[in-house]
């Protein structure tokens, strides 16, 4: 079904798109490395509507060939790269300590026998907090069946878990353990204007929704968390801090904006963990005027 809906884009496309329009399938990947210091979601805001469907139209393509040696630029190895940070993140992410991809240097895709798809990796991730780089590797498999499963990921970036933040960790920890009135705020859509005391919040809500997008991903997805809308804490318990997140993420693919509602608790000594996700309904006027729908 997904195909077909892709199939009538291209038609579209070639249809209504204008004679200027060269098609250029790196488009997308060279911009998201023209931003190493922001998240790659902005990456698609250069972009027009065109060049996106075009991106889109590159994909069937690759979706029937991708297997053997990936070109590192294109999505198949993008996507399965993407997975790698948010596995990085749900196991080592902090408030202090945020990963995601810098560079995918090369890939490889092969079927495997009752199993699915395995993905073999190379890749620079970067911390966003220090900037420190490293290259790893990784081997990323998505599930075959039916049923959707999460990926399962292995990726070895030793010197990256490594990085010291238990300083500031216990700082944070202590300041907001005790605080007696507990944290609400609103934070903004990007990163680089946010109150610098709110940002190892919005660290927070990078690491949490990555535990979403680790378990939502496909081999036919891309996630960029788009948004933190807000973060509320509660009354902490079992000597974990917890908040409620509101969290906007931005599915590449189909272009979605998808809410969603996350209950998490941290400690410096419990790490971060994800007590409960829940995916808000569509809500089609939240994000445009009505009349462009
Ligand atoms: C992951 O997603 C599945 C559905 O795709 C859901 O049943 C499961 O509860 C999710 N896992 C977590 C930890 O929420
Ligand atoms: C958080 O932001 C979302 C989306 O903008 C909004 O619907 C929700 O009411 C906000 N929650 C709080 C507690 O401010």
């Amino acid at each position: 079904m997904g195909l077909r809906i892709v199939v009538f884009l291209a038609v579209l496309v070639v249809v209504t798109g204008s004679p200027t329009v060269t098609i250029r399938p790196e488009a997308a990947s060279e911009d998201t490395s023209a931003h190493p210091n922001s998240l790659p979601e902005t990456a698609e805001e250069t972009e027009t509507p065109g060049q996106q469907k075009v991106s889109i139209v590159e994909e069937l393509e690759e979706d029937v060939m991708a297997t053997g040696k990936l070109n590192p630029n294109h999505y198949p190895a993008q996507r399965a790269a993407k997975v790698v940070q948010h596995y990085l993140n749900t196991r080592y992410g902090s408030p202090y300590r945020v990963f995601f991809l810098h560079r995918v240097h090369s890939g490889n895709a092969e079927d495997v026998a009752d199993s699915g798809r395995k993905y073999q990796l190379e890749i620079s991730v970067q911390d966003l907090i220090s900037t420190n780089t490293e290259k790893c590797s990784a081997e990323v498999l998505f599930p075959g069946g039916e049923q959707q499963r999460s990926p399962h990921v292995q990726a070895s970036c030793e010197e990256l878990r490594k990085i010291d933040t238990k300083a500031q960790e216990e700082a944070l920890y202590q300041q907001y353990k005790t605080n007696p009135s507990l944290l609400a705020a609103h934070l903004p859509d990007s990163y680089g204007h946010i109150n610098p005391e709110m940002k190892p919040f919005w660290h927070l809500g990078a690491v949490a929704s990555s535990f979403i997008m680790l378990n939502e991903s496909t081999e036919n997805t891309l996630f960029n968390m788009a948004q933190v809308a807000n973060v509320t804490q509660l009354a902490t318990e079992n000597d974990q801090l917890r908040f409620d997140y509101h969290i906007l993420l931005h599915e590449m693919v189909s272009q979605d904006i998808i809410h969603w509602k996350l209950q998490v608790s941290w400690s410096p000594s419990g790490g971060v963990k994800v007590l409960q996700m829940e995916q808000l309904p569509h809500c089609h006027h939240c994000e445009k005027p009505p009349n462009t729908n």
